[in-house]
């Protein structure tokens, strides 16, 4: 069943000169997640940071840590982040051949396990899954970067997926990531997320704004 719509701002697109200020801003602004995400320059063609970062930021906030890892592989990283502080590790389906042991090994930790789709991997993959996934992620952009252009043909995806979820009657977030806006974000809602990630809309303008960014994707504005 589809949830309440809840918001996890990518500090990707914060200002990583007060990188810990910046999670304590977002969080009081109204976040229900910190969105983490974590690029190789392997999987994705760009670096951004690592378990060390996230360890160090993660007593700015009491919300949960949300950690997307475009990592290739990923197996031999996950226990660095559930060390970090970690609440749910996300990975990659595309990211190695055994999909059902990495998710295994991200709930061996206590921690949630989720799923990312890049855009063009279809819903079908996950079939054999459901049963293991306490997330899925439809990344409405190529992973690697922030700032995109929002991919319209993903949204018949999270149709697909959220009727997937709805089926499995077991309780799977719905997230969707990349080119979430004021204006992107009813069309993913419409279509069944409930978990938005946004990275240049929520972090635009600067502390001040923060709040009133946050309500204007969730049309509370
Ligand atoms: C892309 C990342 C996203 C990204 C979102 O690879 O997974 O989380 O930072 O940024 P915006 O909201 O700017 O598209
Ligand atoms: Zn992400």
């Amino acid at each position: 069943m589809q949830k309440p719509v809840r918001i996890a701002p990518s500090i990707l697109a914060a200002d990583f000169s007060r990188l810990g200020e910046e999670v304590a801003a977002i969080s009081e602004a109204g976040a229900d997640f910190i969105h983490v995400d974590i690029m190789d320059g392997h999987f994705v063609p760009n670096i951004s940071f690592g378990p060390a970062v996230t360890k160090a930021v993660r007593g700015c906030t009491n919300k949960p840590f949300d950690c997307h890892l475009m990592i290739s592989p990923v197996d031999p990283y996950i226990a660095d982040f559930v060390d970090a502080g970690a609440d749910i590790i996300t990975l990659h389906q595309e990211a190695g051949a055994h999909l059902h042991r990495s998710l295994q090994l991200v709930k061996s930790h206590g921690i949630k396990a989720g799923v990312s789709l890049n855009p063009a991997t279809p819903a079908s993959t996950l079939e054999g899954i459901m049963d293991d996934v306490d997330l899925i992620l439809v990344m409405s952009v190529n992973p690697g970067f922030g700032g995109q252009k929002f991919i319209p043909s993903q949204l018949d995806k999270i149709r697909t997926l959220r009727a997937m979820i709805d089926a499995s009657g077991r309780d799977i977030d719905l997230e969707v990531d990349g080119g979430i806006t004021a204006e992107t974000a009813p069309l993913a809602i419409e279509a069944g997320a409930d978990m938005l990630v946004a990275g240049s809309a929520v972090f635009k303008g600067g502390p001040t704004q923060y709040a009133a960014n946050i309500k204007a994707l969730l049309g509370t504005a």
